[in-house]
Formats: C-alpha cells, sequence, structure tokens
C-alpha cells in the first residue's frame, strides 16, 4: 500500500552563479516546489553566503517561493526576519537556537512555516517533541557548510526512526527533508528510509539540464514514496 506521501524537490543554489541568480533559479522554477536557500554566517558553520540584505533581494527576485535554511548563530534574532522578508518557510538548526518554542511561535507568528533541522550527530530524540508544532524537519545528509559533498547513508536509521515517529503522531503532512549530497544515485535510498522533501544542489546545478534533472530526481523518489 501507497503511504500517500509524494516528492517535493527544492533545489539548492549554494552551486549555481551567484553572479545570475534570476536566470538560475528561472532555470528551474518551472518544475519545483521551492527555491532552497542556504544562509551560512561563517560561525555556525565554517563557510558564508548571503548577508541578510542580499538574501531579501533574491527572496524578492525568485520566480518561486523560498525555503530558507538558515546555518545561522543566533537564528532566535534573525529567523524571524526571514519570515517577513517573504520566505515561503524558514528552518533554523536546533543546535543554535537559545529557546526553541519561542523561536517557533516568532516564525509562525511573522508569516511563514516552519522547519528544524539537525546536524548529523545530532539525535532525532532531542526534537521529538517538537514535531507537533513545526512543518518539517530537516535532517542533514552531510555536515553543513559546502555544497558537493558526499551522502550520508549513516542517516537513513533517523529518517526512518522520525518518519515512523510521524506516522504514529498522525503527522502525516509534516515535511522529512533531507539535504546533502542527494542525486539520482541516492535520492531513492532517501526517500525509502521516509524522507519526502529533498534538496539538491550541486546534482541539479552541474547538470546540463537543471529542469530535467529535477523531474528526474522526483520520478525517483516518487518510484520509491508509492511502493509503500
Ligand atoms: C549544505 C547545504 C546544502 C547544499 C546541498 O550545508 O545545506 O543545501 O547546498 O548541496 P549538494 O546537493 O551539492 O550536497
Ligand atoms: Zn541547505
Amino acid at each position: 500500500m501507497s503511504r500517500g506521501l509524494s516528492a517535493h524537490i527544492n533545489p539548492s543554489i549554494l552551486n549555481a552563479d551567484f553572479n545570475d541568480l534570476e536566470n538560475e533559479i528561472n532555470k528551474i522554477a518551472m518544475v519545483s516546489d521551492l527555491l532552497h536557500l542556504d544562509i551560512m554566517d561563517n560561525k555556525f558553520v565554517p563557510n558564508q553566503t548571503f548577508t541578510f540584505e542580499r538574501a531579501s533581494e533574491i527572496i524578492a527576485l525568485s520566480s518561486i517561493g523560498v525555503d530558507a535554511h538558515l546555518m545561522i548563530e543566533n537564528p532566535d534574532e534573525l529567523a524571524p526576519k526571514y519570515a517577513q522578508a517573504g520566505c515561503i518557510s524558514v528552518t533554523f538548526h536546533f543546535e543554535a537556537a537559545a529557546a526553541v518554542p519561542a523561536l517557533i511561535a516568532n516564525i509562525k507568528s511573522n508569516g511563514a512555516k516552519v522547519g528544524i533541522a539537525i546536524k548529523p550527530k545530532t539525535s532525532f530524540a532531542e526534537i521529538e517533541k517538537y514535531l507537533s508544532d513545526i512543518d518539517m524537519l530537516l535532517i542533514m545528509t552531510v555536515e553543513p557548510g559546502f555544497g558537493g559533498q558526499s551522502f550520508m547513508a549513516d542517516q537513513m536509521e533517523k529518517v526512518s526512526t522520525a518518519r515512523q515517529s510521524l506516522t504514529d503522531k498522525g503527522l502525516h503532512k509534516t515535511l522529512l527533508q533531507v539535504d546533502g549530497g542527494i542525486s539520482e544515485e541516492t535520492i531513492s535510498i532517501a526517500a525509502k528510509a521516509g524522507a519526502d522533501c529533498f534538496v539538491a544542489g550541486s546534482a541539479v546545478y552541474r547538470s546540463e539540464d537543471p529542469a530535467q534533472m529535477v523531474k528526474r530526481l522526483r520520478s525517483l523518489a516518487n518510484l520509491e514514496l508509492t511502493k509503500g
């Protein structure tokens, strides 16, 4: 029996041409769910991407909705600003947040969906109590910081446990996102474990036809998700 899940594909522009983002986003807009925007501050992770000001410009110019992934210190202060800037969804790292329930409420009251992200070494048990309050759980499948890393298959046990917990709690609308190393070779593994929302950076933007790659990834994931 099918699990009733269908794949969401959110391309990450981390490996796109930063000097031509409008065009890069347009390449995938028609076939993607949301644009995954990686925000790094060179403190929470050893890499830096966009300032809040530049991110706001990207959110405004994007022809599709934005899924912001904040790899930053002090999300308690900054994450609500990304909601105000018009993101559809704002994901903060559990490891960086000071007051998780207040932050969830603050993002929601500023009009965005809320995601919690956990790094590979953070256990699912630490965030399980927040599941019914959020719209998405992001289980990292690489150490956050850089695109183009190898998929960590050892995170699939965590994905399966999270899917089971969502099912047991009747949280069928809560997305289970994976991010890092998702490609034609790995997306089926993640879908089989129970992920239904997939971030793909280098697989999409290093391919000759990014839109075609998004479609291919979606059909590979849906093949698993409809198997049940
Ligand atoms: C890593 C970022 C990812 C990254 C994914 O810290 O959160 O979103 O862009 O890139 P790939 O798909 O190349 O692993
Ligand atoms: Zn990301």
